[in-house]
């Protein structure tokens, strides 16, 4: 057994628990959380792979794989065959374990202790777990020493597994310190509750975006449409506000907000968005109203998201020109993301039949959006819409009713 940790040893191991702490309440995303988790896992004790799995139900799901070893043969193998190292390697994710003794992680998991095996192929007979040694054989690869942990929430549910593999001093394995077990086992319950939490997240997350799908569908239905328009007019947004070199979160922002542009339709009257034929003068001034009782449906809104759209409900039926309406607004006054909407309803419009018109082929439509440019629609969106074309109409063949 190595000596006691010293006082500056365990300084640094404060200070390396602190600063993990902080970074696991920042993160937020679950992914990028977990795999935080084991790469600061790993440099802790340091270990030349680790795998992480998280708890769902009577399984544990192999989420995060980390193998420096594995990753480094993978890259001398592509350069001695002057290759460039294209994908990330290593990461052989996404299998599940049972939740029961007969695996290292299953044991863990189930009884909530922490595993510190000096060796793994010299497990001794009539222990419950046993190692699986299929992907050492697959890979080449030889596993030594390993510290298994459970994860536990605040309550002390496992929420999952951290496994750490071949600790080094030097070049050489060794077995991992006793020393660290405590430490992992805290860091490992601190990463459980950043895991709760991300997950509580983002479930709060798919409920709100999918009550707002909802939402908008509900206001389509009245105007016999369907769930497809939503989803198309989404994305289409989406791909252009990226195309106009928005950055990720307005792109994202762009896309969950788009779907409902049309809710103020739900204090237009069905007599005038079902009428089958061309709508008279007053009838359209009316329906002109959907605009502004989309945005006063959407105002004061707290969330960021609902005051993009209501900006969005507001502006999409404004024109380049100063033709468009409620407003007459012209040019640049007009928000970049009413611009994006704009065009993409339009075109879903016009490549979708509707109870007042037929469906146009794709070349008329194109026809009539590009003839809008620098009149209805800013001409650098179109540009966008024309330099993607490809990932639209692959979105208008994957939601085409
Ligand atoms: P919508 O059907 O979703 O159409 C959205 C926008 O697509 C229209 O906004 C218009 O800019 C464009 N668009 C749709 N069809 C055509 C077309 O045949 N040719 C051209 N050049 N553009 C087209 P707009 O005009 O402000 O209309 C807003 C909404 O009012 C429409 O949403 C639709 O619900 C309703 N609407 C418009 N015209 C009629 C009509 O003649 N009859 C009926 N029943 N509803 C209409
Ligand atoms: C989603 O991707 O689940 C919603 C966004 C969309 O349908 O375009
Ligand atoms: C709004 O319409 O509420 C804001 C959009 C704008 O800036 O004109
Ligand atoms: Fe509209």
């Amino acid at each position: 057994m190595p000596a006691k940790l010293s006082t500056k040893d365990l300084q640094g191991q404060m200070m390396s628990l602190n600063r993990i702490g902080i970074a696991l309440t920042k993160e937020q995303d679950l992914n990028q959380l977990l795999a935080l988790i084991l790469t600061e896992s790993r440099l802790f004790t340091n270990a030349e792979a680790g795998s992480l799995y998280v708890r769902e139900g009577q399984q544990l799901r192999f989420s995060v794989s980390q193998n420096d070893v594995l990753d480094a043969r993978k890259k001398a193998e592509l350069k001695a065959q002057k290759k460039q190292l294209e994908v990330v390697p290593s990461t052989f994710t996404g299998f599940y374990v049972s939740l029961d003794k007969s695996s290292l992680a299953g044991y863990v998991g189930v009884t909530a202790k922490v595993l510190n095996l000096l060796d793994v192929y010299k497990v001794p007979a009539g222990k419950e777990y046993k190692f699986n040694r299929s992907f050492d054989e697959k890979n080449n690869y030889r596993t030594k020493s390993m510290l298994i942990v459970p994860m536990k929430d605040a309550s002390g549910n496992v929420v999952g597994v951290i496994q750490l593999i071949n600790a080094h001093k030097g070049k050489n394995i060794v077995p991992f310190d006793k020393h660290y077990e405590n430490l992992v086992l805290s860091l490992a319950s601190q990463a459980a509750i950043a895991i709760r939490n991300a997950m509580l997240t983002q479930e709060l997350k798919e409920a709100y975006l999918d009550t707002i799908f909802r939402l908008s569908v509900a206001a389509e239905y009245k105007d016999d449409d369907t769930a497809s328009h939503i989803h198309r007019m989404s994305r289409y947004s989406a791909i252009l506000a990226e195309g106009l070199g928005l950055s990720a979160a307005e792109v994202e922002s762009i896309r969950y907000a788009s779907p409902m542009h049309d809710i103020g339709k739900l204090g237009v009257p069905d007599s005038i968005l079902m009428k089958p034929g061309k709508l008279t003068p007053a009838e359209f001034k009316e329906m002109q109203n959907h605009t502004v009782f989309g945005a006063k449906i959407l105002e004061n809104a707290k969330a960021e998201l609902l005051k993009v759209s209501e900006i969005i409900a507001m502006t999409h039926h404004e024109k380049w020109d100063g033709s468009g309406y409620p407003r007459g607004l012209k040019g640049e006054s007009i928000p970049l993301s009413g611009r994006v909407v704009a065009l993409a309803d339009v075109f879903d419009a016009l490549t979708s039949k509707r109870c007042y018109k037929p469906a146009f082929s794709l070349e008329d439509s194109m026809k009539i959006i590009k003839e809008g440019s620098g009149r209805h629609f800013d001409a650098k969106v179109v540009q966008a819409f024309s330099d993607n074309l490809e990932k639209i109409l692959a979105v208008k063949a994957q939601f085409s009713n």
